[in-house]
């Protein structure tokens, strides 16, 4: 099959050839039609982020696609169906393998490339402000890089579950779409110190829940605007991964939960049974259209490069786009 491939040297991206990928029982063979890219991918095309164990090398987080070939023992599931997943790797191909049970059907309202937005942007986010960070209805919840793939599918389970929304973004551009999407108050993280402005949202409460990609640069203002019993949770570190001086009194005066958080290294089994606790609270929400996927750029694989450059100069709002042909 053809597939992204990275040259060794150069770290150039081109369209080479791989081995086609093996149908184990409970597996599906799926057609890409689109993938989309994240951050992760452009980490690991450095060498900076390897693949975890036993996942495919090839670069690719998620995929929409057409199922090509089913395993023995899947039952749910025949070859023509419309199916987007999530994937440890191997999406930026003609084909992949999908474990059935991780394979969710394309609304018929939804493009294969819409679909190929949604796995891991809401997967992550369903997973740490739900299942991890336990949001609640009129809690306030800061999430950062607001108008990032993930960001912008967290805003959208924030509203859902009746939060009140603050992002953080480094663009009017991107604070208006925040807000037209559902944020309550959006600030740009680049005037400096947020955390008077969260105090005076909050009204002095300080924020219950923090979805923190940025790490070290915003370290001091996260500890400042978070609430007693605040949960903070680390899944990203855009902003640097060493703090130099850390008070460890305020954590335990406000009673701070900090959590890491990764997704891809997470077992098979965990992200079957995330993918079907998302389904339950999401599907709805996609098929009639109040929760949606936000393209920022839709490119045909062989931009790539183009693509890929787009992400590393922070200019999408939402998810870039691969389509396969
Ligand atoms: N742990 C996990 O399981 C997991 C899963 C998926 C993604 N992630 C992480 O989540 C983050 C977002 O991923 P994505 O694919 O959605 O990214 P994305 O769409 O590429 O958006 C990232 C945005 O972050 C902002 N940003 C970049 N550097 C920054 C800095 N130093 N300080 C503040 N903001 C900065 C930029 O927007 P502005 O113009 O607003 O600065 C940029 O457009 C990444 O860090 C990624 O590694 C983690």
């Amino acid at each position: 099959m053809k597939a992204i491939l990275i040259e060794e040297h150069t770290k150039r991206l081109y369209i080479g050839t791989a081995p086609n990928p093996v149908c184990g029982e409970d597996d599906l063979i799926v057609r890409v039609k689109a993938t989309s890219l994240n951050r992760a991918d452009l980490l690991q095309r450095e060498g900076n982020y390897p693949p975890p164990k036993g996942a495919s090398e090839i670069l690719g987080l998620e995929i929409a696609g057409i199922v090509e070939q089913v395993g023995n023992r899947v039952t749910d599931w025949e070859i023509g169906d419309r199916v987007f997943a999530l994937l440890p790797g191997g999406g930026y191909a003609e084909k992949v393998v999908v474990p059935g049970k991780m394979a969710l059907k394309i609304p018929d309202s939804l493009s294969f490339s819409e679909a190929a937005a949604i796995p891991e942007a809401f997967l992550t986010a369903y997973l740490n402000l739900v299942l991890l960070g336990e949001l609640k209805e009129k809690e306030f919840v800061l999430i950062h890089a607001g108008a990032s793939g993930v960001g912008t599918a967290a805003i959208q389970i924030a509203k859902e579950i009746g939060a009140t929304i603050i992002v953080t973004a480094g663009s009017k551009e991107k604070l208006d779409y925040c807000l037209n999407l559902g944020a309550d108050f959006a600030i740009n993280y680049k005037d400096g110190d947020f955390s008077d402005k969260m105090m005076e949202i909050t009204q002095n409460h300080g924020v219950d829940l923090i979805l923190d990609f940025v790490g070290a640069s915003f370290w001091q203002y996260n500890l400042d605007s978070i609430s007693i019993d605040g949960r903070w949770i680390l899944i990203g570190t855009l902003g640097g991964s060493e703090v130099n001086h850390v008070n460890i009194g305020l954590f335990l005066s406000k009673r701070i939960k900090y959590m890491g958080s990764t997704l891809r290294s997470r077992t098979p089994e965990f992200k079957i049974e995330l993918t079907q606790a998302f389904k339950q609270f999401g599907i709805k929400g996609l098929e009639i259209g109040t929760i949606k996927p936000v393209i920022d750029k839709v490119y045909n694989w062989t931009d790539v490069e183009k693509a890929h450059m787009r992400m590393k100069e922070n200019r999408n709002i939402g998810k870039i786009v691969l389509e396969i042909d």
